[in-house]
């Protein structure tokens, strides 16, 4: 557990959340993948991701429901375990499962299990500005978080399926501002999934903490994408933001390296990952 503040020895150094910060201020993009286990883990901390998500996506990819909304805190810090075991380099954060924060009080004590009992260094909550109160107490805490904003998985059903997010004019200032108000509440990164490019780069232009996108275009501090995506597990139809970095290689490692590769030189996203 902790295996990548035991590094301190190391040529380089583990990523911290002001190294991420550092990032965005000196405009480096921020390159992130999911990892659901320890052998993958140490597979994307070896390609040089920055930061690892032990996401509820583990819901759909290893559990093989068809929606994030099954998944369990216990789940999470069973995967969240392994895959501290597995880094060394890269920033650790976790989601807080469909509905385990739903008051501070809640999200408080389950934001403790999952960084005292799975390693993970930042809790991740799909956020707008009914949890910005929940921010603000797990932030009194000394709780880092990630405010997840855009698409949010597991209101699936409430939203009708994944749509884009925030094309409505109306839509898109409201969800900045919203990203805002989390920022200020405490919030230390926002993720943004699914929206325009333009909502992608509205909300990096207001926000001063980092913002990692899944689908929401190329003018964003960071990308993430689900590891089963990009290494062509993933079976069936895949969101169009999703690349196959498999192809044209002949080991996951490669396929890795060449996911943080295009992240870094801005080759990922390309126009037909976008939505406009
Ligand atoms: O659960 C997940 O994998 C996510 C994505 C945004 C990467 O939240």
């Amino acid at each position: 557990m902790y295996t990548q503040l035991e590094q301190r020895g190391m040529a380089e150094p583990p990523i911290t959340i002001t190294t991420l910060r550092k990032m965005k201020q000196q405009g480096q993009p921020i390159a992130c993948l999911t990892a659901y286990d320890a052998s993958f883990a140490a597979l994307v901390d070896a390609a040089q991701a920055d930061l690892v998500l032990v996401g509820d996506s583990l819901g759909m990819v290893v559990q093989g429901h068809d929606t994030t909304v099954p998944v369990t805190v216990a789940d999470i810090v069973y995967h969240s375990r392994a895959v501290a075991r597995g880094l060394r380099r890269a920033f650790l954060v976790a989601d807080m499962p469909f509905m385990s924060y739903t008051t501070p009080r809640q999200a408080l004590e389950n934001s403790v299990r999952i960084m005292q009992k799975g390693g993970a260094m930042m809790i991740k909550l799909e956020a707008g500005d009914d949890q910005v109160d929940i921010v603000r107490h797990l932030a009194r805490h000394d709780i880092p978080v990630c405010a997840h904003v855009g698409l949010k998985p597991q209101s699936v059903h409430k939203i009708g399926g994944f749509k884009v997010q925030g094309r409505e004019p109306d839509q898109a200032k409201q969800m900045v501002e919203s990203a805002k108000r989390l920022q200020d509440a405490g919030a230390d990164i926002v993720l943004l999934e699914c929206v325009p490019n333009e909502v992608g780069q509205a909300t990096t232009e207001a926000l001063e903490v980092p913002v990692i996108g899944i689908g929401a275009g190329p003018d964003v501090d960071g990308q993430i994408l689900v590891l089963y995506d990009i290494l062509d597990i993933t079976q069936g139809r895949t969101p169009r933001f999703v690349k196959n970095f498999q192809q044209g290689h002949d080991s996951p490692l490669a396929a890795l390296q060449a996911y943080v590769r295009a992240v870094k030189d801005r080759t990922y996203p390309a126009p037909e990952h976008c939505f406009s």
